[in-house]
């Protein structure tokens, strides 16, 4: 019997309507830049949320091997390490909860008192993770959010005294720019207790040839996931991109230390976007700019920790060193 479960819509705006109102106007606001982007965020409707699920099962796609390997090796010791008897446990971005489950496995087999509460923008996403862990660890608490990380940190920062462990895994935290992350992580710590920890997936620096086949798999389902990006807005915003007029690139930028998605127009060509009452000019060979994901190395991390405010209490690296699950204590 499951000891209590129950999901919650926040009600703040996100309504269809509202959402692609928004989704609209960063369109618009980002094909009219001299280097066009559309931020990353958009390729997560149901479509995008289900390639993204079959790229962590990609041979390519290491970064989901690692973090199972590191979360299964340590669970004992970050459980030893957060230490307190009550706690909530709030993951942000959720997902499928394949990675969580590992340690949720462990705190409910060794009878910690805690609640599960899983935050994710897609309700999906929430409703068939409570129903999965419901059926199979009948006696985790979960209390689902369905909401963006900044309503979650809104809503978290409503929950009292209460410890927290926050989970932020998979490397998420990579696909904010840098200001974009030191930014997201001080109001992480602003909404949390003092003595709550982090525990936060990073993506390490590594040969280029291993991070860009990441991101360039053989079957072509990451393509496929970032051309998700144009085939959204031709289904929400009526646009008329001819996805067979863009090829999908990727790129290392050893600048910014990230793997950079694009698409490129094939030919010289117009675009129209109907709801935007907007046409947009393509040259042959102009980029969009779809998507970034950071690598990290150990001093980055650190650096980062201590100025959004928290202390790294350990570091868990997989075998290869290719990834890695670090600790963080808000200080
Ligand atoms: C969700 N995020 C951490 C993934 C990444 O590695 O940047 C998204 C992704 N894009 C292409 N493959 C995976």
């Amino acid at each position: 019997m499951n000891t209590s479960q129950s999901i919650i819509k926040h009600d703040c705006s996100f309504d269809a309507e509202t959402l692609r109102h928004h989704f609209g106007q960063d369109v618009l606001k980002g094909l009219s830049k001299p280097q066009k982007t559309i931020p990353s965020k958009y390729i997560y409707d149901e479509q995008g949320s289900e390639l993204f699920c079959k790229i962590m099962d990609l041979p390519e796609y290491y970064l989901t091997d690692c973090e199972t390997e590191v979360l299964s090796s340590n669970r004992e010791a970050i459980d030893n390490l957060i230490g307190s008897d009550n706690f909530n446990l709030i993951e942000l971005g959720a997902g499928d909860g394949a990675k969580t489950r590992i340690l949720l496995e462990y705190l409910v087999d060794s009878g910690r008192e805690f609640q599960y509460c899983p935050i994710d923008i897609s309700e999906s996403a929430v409703v068939d993770l409570a129903e999965r862990f419901n059926k199979d660890l009948s006696d985790l608490e979960i209390n689902g959010l369905v909401t963006d990380y900044f309503e979650g940190l809104n809503w978290l920062s409503d929950q009292g005294e209460t410890n927290n462990l926050i989970l932020f895994l998979g490397s998420n935290i990579g696909n904010f720019s840098p200001p974009e992350a030191v930014n997201f992580l001080k109001h992480l710590r602003r909404s949390i207790n003092t003595g709550d920890h982090l525990l936060i997936g990073f993506d390490l620096k590594k040969e280029v040839e291993v991070m860009l086949k990441a991101y360039d798999d053989d079957q072509g389902v990451t393509e496929e996931f970032n051309t998700n990006l144009l085939a959204r807005i031709n289904r929400e915003l009526g646009g008329e991109f001819e996805l067979e007029n863009f090829s999908y690139k990727v790129k290392w930028d050893a600048v910014s230390n990230a793997i950079k998605s694009y698409q490129v127009s094939t030919c010289e060509q117009h675009v129209n976007i109907s709801t935007l009452n907007r046409s947009f000019a393509f040259e042959k060979s102009e980029p969009i700019h779809t998507e970034s994901s950071h690598k990290f190395t150990l001093d980055q991390i650190s650096d980062l920790a201590n100025e959004a405010g928290f202390k790294v209490v350990e570091h868990f690296l997989d075998d290869r060193g290719y990834f890695v699950d670090s600790l963080w204590k808000s200080s």
